[in-house]
């Protein structure tokens, strides 16, 4: 198979979103947002009321609703059971109750195989861009191409706070180190950088400066 994969790793609001739809427009492939599928499932199980504190109960309705992925750049979505649940997986209580969710084996086992799948019918298109916490470690360690984003945590709590209606920089700063901690202690497929990914601090970037960076990286690697 010829087409090229991208994976964008790093934790929550080093500016992965913004800069991997970039640089999936600018190369013209796909683009996947893995988070939005552990955010989904999570949605979905705050709806039935499913105990966030027992992973066997998680792990018991982790193969539960069908779930679809739009992975245009352009009109990224997730749909649940024939339902597109874009805005409800932005809501505070599943930005809280999400690194619960991702932390069970069996949630990570089923999205893992549908990511791969995913990537596997982009690359008949030219390639995708994906971004999350394991795409370098663990989803696709294949690709040629790996991105490690950072940013300063003031950096990235002063981004979500201005994305988010109704919340402050310090209650930002504290909601992104808690999930931080959580997604990159957690035994399953933790948040880490793969050995050959390349380390991309976005604090004092531009998004354009961001998605000139990968795009250099993607010239010289891929
Ligand atoms: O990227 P985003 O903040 O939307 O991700 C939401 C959550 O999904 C993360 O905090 C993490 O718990 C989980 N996640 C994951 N593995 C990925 C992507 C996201 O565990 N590849």
């Amino acid at each position: 198979v010829s087409g090229l994969i991208v994976a964008m790793d790093g934790p929550s609001g080093s500016g992965k979103s913004s800069a991997s739809r970039g640089v999936a427009r600018a190369l013209g492939l796909r683009y996947l947002d893995t988070g939005a599928m552990y955010r989904a499932l999570t949605w979905w199980m705050l709806q039935l009321e499913v105990d966030l504190g027992d992973p066997a109960a998680i792990a018991a309705r982790a193969g539960e609703p069908m779930l679809e992925m739009n992975t245009d750049p352009d009109f990224p979505g997730v749909t649940l059971d024939g339902t597109r649940v874009d805005g409800p997986i932005r809501y505070p209580e599943v930005t809280r109750a999400v690194s619960a969710v991702s932390a069970v084996p069996e949630v990570r086992r089923r999205l893992v195989a549908l990511q791969r799948e995913l990537i596997e019918a982009a690359l008949k298109e030219g390639g995708i861009v994906v971004e999350g916490r394991d795409i370098g470690t663990v989803v696709a360690p294949q690709a040629p191409v790996k991105v490690y984003l950072t940013a300063s945590e003031e950096a990235r709590a002063t981004r979500r706070s201005a994305e988010l209606a109704g919340t402050t920089v310090a209650a930002q700063r504290v909601e992104l180190a808690r999930r931080d901690t959580l997604d990159s202690t957690r035994k399953a497929d933790p948040l880490a950088m793969a050995a050959d990914a390349v380390e991309l601090d976005t604090t004092a970037l531009t998004l354009d400066e961001v998605v000139a960076e990968v795009l250099r990286l993607v010239k010289e690697r891929a």
